[in-house]
């Protein structure tokens, strides 16, 4: 558990370069918009900075009901789950959402079926500093149902963002190669990641977020922390194919998860996550990279 968190902390102070970086979101946003190229999903590790009194009330919050303070864990939570939707549905090497702030969360039983939040939530797209206001639904199922949570977002704004011209760059050095690309540590115990790399390891937010939301109850908050590794592999049809190791953070448990994912990507098509596969753990691999 240690090792686990020293990771997180490795890779987060190369993020945010601040020892006291607050758990507020506009504090992450902030930091974002000041730099534009840094994490985006690993800025919001802060929060293990503060893990005691979050978990605390990550416990006592669950089952609130009614009106939900925005800013607390459960309304947080909600609105997570609607950051991996959209990325897992509309996300690109150059197109990634994330919650820039939760405005209103309201929580209900809805009976035989589970808790429904209804939320309204600025989205930011990354890329082009694009924020939209928007009203999503977030219904987790309970009791007898199974299944991943369900969300309803209107974002019409942010989906009219266009990276049709550098996701097809993107496509067009990729499947022209001879080489196929191969990565490590995507960003590395710095947190630094080369900006020719930095489409590769946004595709990995976008493939991990289809697991993300897979994964994802009332009781998780997942990041992806770190591409662990990748490989790209030949295929005959007009997909781009890529093997990634991915590390997942859920903010809730405090535990990095590692996952293995066989995805394909094209402009047309989106992602296609193939396989995905969680790893055992195994401390020697949570080891932060390059501190041999
Ligand atoms: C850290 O906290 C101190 C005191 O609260 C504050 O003055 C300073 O601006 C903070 N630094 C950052 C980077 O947030
Ligand atoms: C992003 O947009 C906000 C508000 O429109 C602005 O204040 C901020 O400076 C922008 N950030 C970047 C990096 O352009
Ligand atoms: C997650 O995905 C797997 C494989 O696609 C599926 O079998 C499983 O039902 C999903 N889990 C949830 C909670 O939806
Ligand atoms: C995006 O822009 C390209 C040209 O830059 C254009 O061909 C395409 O139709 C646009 N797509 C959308 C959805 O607006
Ligand atoms: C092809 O891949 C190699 C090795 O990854 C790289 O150095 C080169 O720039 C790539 N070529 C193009 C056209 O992207
Ligand atoms: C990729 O990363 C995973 C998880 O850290 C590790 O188990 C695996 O050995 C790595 N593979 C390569 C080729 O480095």
């Amino acid at each position: 558990m240690a090792l686990r968190i020293v990771v997180v902390l490795a890779v987060l102070t190369g993020v945010t370069g601040s020892p006291n970086a607050t758990m507020r979101p506009e504090a992450a946003s902030s930091d974002m918009t000041a730099n534009p190229n840094s994490v985006p999903e690993t800025v919001e590790e802060t929060h293990a900075f503060g893990q005691k009194e979050e978990e605390k009330e990550a416990e006592e919050e669950v089952m609130a009901t009614g009106e939900l303070n925005p800013n607390h864990y459960p309304a947080q939570r909600a609105a997570k789950v609607v950051q991996h939707y959209l990325n897992s549905r509309h996300g690109s090497p150059h197109r990634l959402f994330k919650v820039h702030r939760v405005h209103r969360a309201f929580a209900e039983d809805v009976p035989d079926t589970g808790r429904k939040y209804h939320l309204d939530v600025s989205i930011q797209e990354i890329m082009s500093n694009v924020t939209e206001k928007c009203s999503a639904e977030v219904l987790f199922p309970g009791g007898e149902q199974q299944g991943s949570a369900r969300i309803q977002a209107s974002c019409e704004e942010l989906l009219k963002i266009n990276s049709t011209t550098q996701d097809q760059a993107f496509y067009q050095q990729y499947k022209n190669n001879q080489t196929l690309v191969t990565a490590q540590y995507l960003p590395d115990s710095y947190g630094h990641v080369s900006p020719c790399m930095e489409p590769l390891r946004t595709l990995g937010i976008v493939a991990s977020s289809v697991v993300m939301l897979n994964q994802s109850s009332e009781n998780t908050l997942y990041n992806m922390v770190q591409v662990a590794n990748l490989t790209q592999l030949s295929t005959e049809n007009d997909q781009l194919k890529f093997h990634y190791h991915v590390l997942l953070h859920d903010m809730v448990s405090q535990e990095i998860i590692n996952w293995k994912l066989l995805f394909t990507w094209s402009p047309a098509e989106g992602v296609k996550v193939e396989q995905m596969e969680q790893l055992p753990h195994c401390h020697s691999c949570e080891k932060p990279p390059n501190t041999n």
